[in-house]
């Protein structure tokens, strides 16, 4: 009976517990010497930022889960979230009696977590040693994206990547598919699909990809196309690099790209006394998609011939999330879905406005917000980042 207990507290450990990573691979900066241009490209991205000590909106969403819902422990919701935002986390769950220890605020239970949450490793996001240390991955669309429960990572100091001939002095390096092909599995590991506690799915990307049809894959926008370049700017034996096809590691968002003008196509037009703009999503999922607080703004202003202002309308492409209450909340705390008027993948639609009397022209903005301002006030957001709206085209019409 004593043996049992022992075998079955030993096998708790190692599937609770994940190896730290050494500090030759922790952070982006380990690869700069080689890696120059892709690891400063890859700092652009929100892939840099999603650890909570980055990212004001992510941490004012845990702040604000636990204080809506007391029963909940911030520490223990940091561990739950980083499968997906910082995979190489050591702690896969929080057992129940570290809960407790955690609950009445024993010191060193406190510090030993906080240690697990902010390693340099953790700090640096979704870095260069989590996505080329994925040797398998075993994505079950049935359940989602389970970040690093739906990956085996390598051992440390293999780099896993497209090539099948690479040889660098620094590290072993390994093809894999998930690499070398253009499937989205990769990326699927987390942006597939998760739902919340109460099975309402919060994030879809993946699930819109499929049903969409679509072949491309994400890397095309979301990284480049490929171009002839270098994977490394040292080669192992001197000499000049071997030249590789290769992409450009920016996981372009709204924020450091152009992918908002590049793949939506904004017409406008009048007829019968309406004035009409024209929205086409040339992308494979949803506009805007993921993270459900995301809104496209279209706002129009109307003046007349003395150009005063005479009317203004807008409508909003995005989700609303309710609570038991009928309260609009954040996605993660959302028991319902009430409204959805974003824009499936690759579909054109037609958003018609009512031309005031009066009106000789109008003047239109197509315009992106991270977060609703409305839900930004609700959980105390302050960082401008996420408060900005980003301007994607503005115009001035005449209407006849
Ligand atoms: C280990 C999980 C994981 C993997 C694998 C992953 N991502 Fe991400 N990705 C995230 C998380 C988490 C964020 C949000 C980071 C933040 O803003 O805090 C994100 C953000 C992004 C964003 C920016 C979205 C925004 O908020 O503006 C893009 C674009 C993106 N990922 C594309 C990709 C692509 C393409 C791949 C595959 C090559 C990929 N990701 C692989 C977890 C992952
Ligand atoms: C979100 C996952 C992800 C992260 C994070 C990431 N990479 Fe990559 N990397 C990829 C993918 C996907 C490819 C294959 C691109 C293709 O289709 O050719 C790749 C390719 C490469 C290559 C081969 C050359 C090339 O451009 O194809 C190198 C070298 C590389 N990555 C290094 C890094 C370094 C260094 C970092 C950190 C600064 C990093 N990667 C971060 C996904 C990632
Ligand atoms: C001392 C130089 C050096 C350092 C430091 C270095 N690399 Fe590399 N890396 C190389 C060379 C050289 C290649 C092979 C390039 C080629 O064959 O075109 C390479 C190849 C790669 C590949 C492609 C592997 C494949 O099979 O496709 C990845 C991924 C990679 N490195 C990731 C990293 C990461 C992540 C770091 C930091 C933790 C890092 N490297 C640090 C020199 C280095
Ligand atoms: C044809 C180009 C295209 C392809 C292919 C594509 N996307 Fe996108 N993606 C976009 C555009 C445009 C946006 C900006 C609008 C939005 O937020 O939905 C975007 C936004 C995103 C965002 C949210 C960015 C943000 O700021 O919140 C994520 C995450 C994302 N894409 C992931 C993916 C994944 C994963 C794939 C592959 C399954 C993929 N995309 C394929 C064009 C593309
Ligand atoms: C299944 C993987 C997964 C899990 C688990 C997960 N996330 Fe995310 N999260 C993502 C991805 C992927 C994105 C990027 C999507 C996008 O930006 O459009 C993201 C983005 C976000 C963003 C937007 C960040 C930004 O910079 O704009 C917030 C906030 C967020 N998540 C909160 C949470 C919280 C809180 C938890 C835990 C309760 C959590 N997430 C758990 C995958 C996950």
């Amino acid at each position: 009976m004593k043996l049992f207990w022992i075998l079955s507290a030993l096998a708790a450990v190692t599937l609770l517990q994940a190896e730290e990573i050494n500090e030759k691979w922790e952070t982006n900066e380990n690869c700069n010497a080689c890696h120059m241009d892709i690891s400063k490209r890859w700092e652009t991205s929100r892939h840099a930022n999603s650890h909570f000590s980055k990212n004001d909106l992510f941490k004012k969403s845990l702040e604000y889960m636990v204080r809506k819902n007391p029963t909940l422990i911030l520490d223990e919701m940091k561990v739950e979230c980083a499968k997906c935002h910082n995979p190489r986390i050591t702690k896969k769950t929080v057992e129940e009696k570290d809960k407790y220890l955690l609950l009445m605020g024993i010191e060193e239970n406190k510090q030993e977590m906080q240690k697990v949450l902010n390693t340099e490793n953790m700090k640096n996001g979704i870095n260069c040693v989590v996505c080329h240390n994925i040797d398998e991955i075993h994505l079950d669309k049935s359940k989602g994206s389970e970040g690093m429960n739906s990956v085996k990572f390598g051992e440390q100091g293999t780099m896993f990547g497209p090539f099948d001939d690479a040889d660098s002095p620094y590290h072993k390096t390994a093809q894999r598919a998930h690499f070398s092909s253009d499937d989205p599995t990769l990326c699927f590991v987390c942006h597939h699909s998760a739902s919340n506690k109460h099975g309402v799915e919060v994030y879809a990307t993946g699930k819109e990809y499929d049903v969409s049809g679509s072949a491309e894959g994400c890397r095309d926008c979301h990284m480049s196309g490929k171009f002839e370049g270098f994977a490394s700017n040292y080669s192992k034996n001197g000499g000049t690099p071997k030249p590789r096809m290769v992409r450009e590691h920016r996981f372009a968002s709204v924020d450091n790209s152009n992918i908002m003008i590049e793949y939506i196509d904004v017409k406008s037009s009048t007829r019968k006394g309406k004035f009409i703009l024209t929205i086409t999503n040339k992308s494979p999922h949803f506009i805007p998609t993921g993270y459900g607080l995301r809104e496209i703004i279209l706002h129009v202003d109307y003046f007349d011939k003395a150009d005063k202002k005479v009317g203004e309308a807008r409508k909003v492409l995005a989700a609303k999330w309710l609570d038991a209450k009928g309260e609009e909340t954040i996605p993660h705390l959302a028991t319902s879905k009430a409204k959805d008027t974003r824009l499936a993948g690759t579909t054109t639609q037609d958003y018609l406005f009512d031309v005031p009397q009066g009106a000789n022209y109008a003047k239109y903005t197509f315009s992106y917000r991270l977060i609703s301002e409305k839900m930004a006030k609700t959980i105390g957001v302050t960082d401008p980042f996420f408060l900005k709206e980003y301007i994607f085209s503005e115009r001035r019409i005449h209407l006849d």
